[in-house]
């Protein structure tokens, strides 16, 4: 028999859940796995005994659930109103043609990975982005870029090693 998965592993927890439980499990899948794939949506409406299509429509109504994999630097751009005022939408133009992907999507190489959010509480830093979950605070179009450049310069120098 195959080791549970990260997504069997949050379904224990959720023994006896019904279907009002399907957020915080979905909220559990992401956190355990990145994101919902379709195996796991299909495991969680295995799971509750509803159907799969109930999975997918919960999920797809709340923006806060990604259906792709993330990249190993996942980036997310802040759009609230205080980042947006201070020029996060130059930031996140800089960051998709610096990656050459769009918001939602992730790198060929499965490196980089971009992703709009609404505010993220660090308001005072405005335009603010998190990489792996780190503030990177007042960040412009070029900071960015070398923020970019030097994590390409650094996963490179790893490779060739
Ligand atoms: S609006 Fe960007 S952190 Fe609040």
């Amino acid at each position: 028999m195959s080791a549970p998965s990260k997504v069997d592993k949050v379904l224990e927890n959720y023994s006896f859940a019904k279907r009002d439980k399907l957020i915080p499990i979905l909220q559990d899948v992401q956190a355990a796995d990145g994101y919902i794939s379709k195996p796991a949506a299909l495991k969680v409406a295995k799971h509750l005994n509803i159907p799969a299509s109930k999975v997918y429509g919960v999920a797809t109504f709340y923006n806060q659930f990604r259906f792709k994999p993330v990249g190993r630097y996942h980036i997310m751009i802040c759009r609230g109103t205080a980042c947006h005022v201070k020029g996060s939408a130059a930031v996140l133009k800089m960051c998709e043609e610096v990656l050459g992907i769009k918001a939602g999507d992730t790198t060929r190489d499965g490196l980089f990975s971009i992703e709009v959010v609404a505010c993220i509480g660090a308001c005072g830093l405005a335009p603010v982005i998190s990489l792996n979950g780190e503030f990177h605070a007042k960040i412009t179009p070029d900071k960015l870029r070398k923020l970019v450049d030097d994590i390409r310069k650094t996963e490179n120098s790893n490779a060739a090693k």
